[in-house]
């Protein structure tokens, strides 16, 4: 085992952990020897216990809680339940997020058709649904004076997509309190105490599924100029995001704070 990938014994904490990426994640940060804390909504624990049955069975070591990102106290009880589990929290992994359709404008709306209570949800869950995990989690880092913090970024953090306009203002505020967060820790907690952030290109998810597929499967002219963007010419697939991640994780990335790993084949630098 090279030393600075090795991330056995840590504790990986998840957010949306129940979600299309988290269970691809929580399975990799298990099967590389991190003890894994899945929170995801109360509506996911269905599939979180599955997740934790697959880990366990496998020999790894994991527990679900059930979580609101946007609710402090809950959150605060969850980290009790993990300190009392598992005794601190080395890296955590902001996941839950995603978009509503109510917050974009289609090709035949207008900004005036725009859904602002919606927008304010998709606001809320993608930037505060990081930031309230992290006041939480962040403190135990502190204290151990070591954590990584790794937050989900996406395309629309760099520059807007056409339609998914709160998903672009939350997302490209999620990459500026990453950023500003990464030398606040520092300057204040001391090094060892990383923000950085995964910036996934296109997949096809549940969450996009709609915007990227038609009703009978066919890809939409949305999907064809994405991958007429995307120099693999291919969406990805969830298992491409582990390698950056585990990277972020481990010590092999203890010089590296404050970026964005933009795992996207291509498509953030590419123009004609
Ligand atoms: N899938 C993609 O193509 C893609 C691309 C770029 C970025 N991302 C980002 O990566 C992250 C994970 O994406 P995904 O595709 O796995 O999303 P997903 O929708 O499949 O999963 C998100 C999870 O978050 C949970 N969640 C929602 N609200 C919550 C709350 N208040 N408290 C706790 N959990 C809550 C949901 O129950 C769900 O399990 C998101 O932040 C997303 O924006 C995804």
């Amino acid at each position: 085992m090279n030393e600075l990938f090795d991330i056995r014994g840590r504790v990986a904490v998840m957010t949306g952990a129940c979600g299309v990426l988290g269970e691809t994640i929580v399975k990799y940060f298990a099967k590389e020897g991190c003890k894994v804390v899945l929170l995801d909504l109360e509506r996911a624990a269905e599939k979180g216990e599955k997740i934790v049955s697959d880990i366990l069975a496998a020999g790894g070591d994991a527990m679900f809680l059930p979580t609101d990102v946007l609710n402090e106290s809950v959150l605060q009880g969850n980290l009790e339940a993990i300190l009392e589990r598992y005794g601190r929290v080395d890296i955590l992994l902001n996941a839950a997020g995603g978009n509503m359709g109510p917050a974009n404008v289609a090709p035949d709306k207008t900004i005036f058709d725009l859904d602002l209570d919606a927008t304010r949800k998709v606001l809320e869950l993608n930037l505060f649904g990081a930031i309230i995990p992290t006041k939480v989690f962040a403190r135990t880092m502190v204290s151990a004076g070591k954590g990584s913090i790794i937050n989900f970024c996406s395309m629309s953090s760099f520059r807007p997509l056409t339609r998914v306009a709160g998903y672009g203002m939350a997302k490209s505020a999620l990459a500026s309190w990453t950023q500003w967060l990464s030398g606040e820790m520092a300057v204040k907690f001391g090094e060892g105490i990383r923000v950085n952030a995964i910036a996934p290109g296109f997949l096809l998810t549940n969450q996009n599924r709609s915007l990227l597929t038609n009703p009978d499967g066919s890809l939409t002219d949305r999907s064809h100029k994405i991958l007429a963007h995307t120099p693999y010419g291919r969406f990805l697939e969830a298992d491409e995001l582990v390698g950056a991640l585990h990277y972020l994780a481990s010590d092999a990335s203890k010089g590296v704070t404050g970026t964005i790993a933009v795992v996207d084949g291509g498509f953030n630098c590419f123009s004609i």
